[in-house]
């Protein structure tokens, strides 16, 4: 088959690369993307094509990852060029985002939400796939590193899914990191350091973990946090944790990709605030 991937990010390229090893083409679609999508896609060996109009005459399924917050105008576009193959949406949105995007589609669409890193280890990372055509799909990723799992279960499953787990992971990396903040503020992170240790060992290691596994991130995490929090409220649960979560990640956009950042740049951007956040909450300082 030939697979549309809208976009080989770091996450994306390495579904295409397993769709490769399973015989299938992988277009995708230079056109607006930066050098180091440019470069993963040419060392992936996937086929460069001009137009996106050019990538949906030419695939008999297209597969979106991208940053969350973009799915809708990825799905909007490609369904506004007359696509009428499979519709694969694998981001991390809220299941009545994903059943919206469905709306496009019909039948031809599947909900996925992937677990776990980049997939290029055999057993580190679940496409979980919910439509009446998961099935299908998953067979498209039979061998490789990824595993595709078919859940039996409605379009929305599997990015509710997706949302119920990095709504903890996510929730609570963003929670740590605003907890040696808010210590830091008040100068008493050498006392919570020796309490920590004391009564939750290992909490300093998950701060600094989550300082550099988050951060590069952040930017991406806060549209996901505004979709955990979607879901929360359609479920008739709070959503004020993931919106606030939101508002941290967004703080620390400034460090996006960057490599190795330490806890003490994320903590000082955390402290910085932004005017924004304050004027919601009326804060003065
Ligand atoms: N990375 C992970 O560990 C992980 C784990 C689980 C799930 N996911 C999910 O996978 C999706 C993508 O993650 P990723 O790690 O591949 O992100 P990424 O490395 O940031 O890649 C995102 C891709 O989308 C493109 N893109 C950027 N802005 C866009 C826009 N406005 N419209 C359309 N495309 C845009 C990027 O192109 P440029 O290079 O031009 O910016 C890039 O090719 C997300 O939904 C995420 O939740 C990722």
């Amino acid at each position: 088959m030939k697979i549309g991937l809208l976009h080989p990010g770091q996450m994306g390229v390495t579904l295409g690369m397993a769709l490769r090893q399973n015989a299938h083409e992988v277009l995708w679609l230079a056109d607006q993307r930066s050098a180091a999508t440019t470069t993963r896609a040419q060392q992936a060996g996937f086929i460069g094509v001009e137009t996106q109009l050019d990538l949906v005459q030419r695939s008999d399924a297209v597969i979106c990852v991208c940053p969350p917050a973009a799915a809708k105008e990825v799905a909007g576009q490609v369904a506004g060029l007359g696509f009428d193959g499979v519709y694969i949406d694998a981001n991390a949105v809220a299941p009545q985002t994903a059943v919206e995007i469905g709306t496009s589609f019909a039948e031809r669409f599947v909900d996925g939400g992937i677990i776990g890193p980049p997939a290029y280890k055999s057993g580190s990372t679940r496409l979980y796939l919910s439509g009446a055509q998961a099935p299908e799909v998953a067979g498209w990723f039979a061998r490789g590193a990824l595993q595709a799992v078919a859940m039996d279960a409605p379009v929305g499953a599997a990015s509710a899914l997706k949302m119920s787990y990095a709504g903890y992971t996510k929730g609570l990396s963003a929670l740590l990191l605003a907890t040696q903040a808010l210590a830091e503020h008040h100068a008493v992170m050498p006392w919570l350091a020796a309490e920590w240790e004391q009564s939750q060992p290992g909490t300093a290691g998950r701060v600094e973990r989550a300082a550099l596994g988050s951060a590069p991130k952040a930017w991406r995490f806060a549209g996901e946090m505004r979709e955990i929090a979607a879901s929360y409220n359609q479920a008739d649960l709070p959503m004020g944790f993931h919106l606030a979560a939101a508002q941290l990640y967004e703080r620390l956009a400034p460090l996006k990709d960057q490599s190795e950042p330490s806890l003490a740049q994320v903590v000082s951007l955390l402290l910085q605030g932004s005017p924004e956040d304050n004027a919601v909450s009326g804060a003065t300082d």
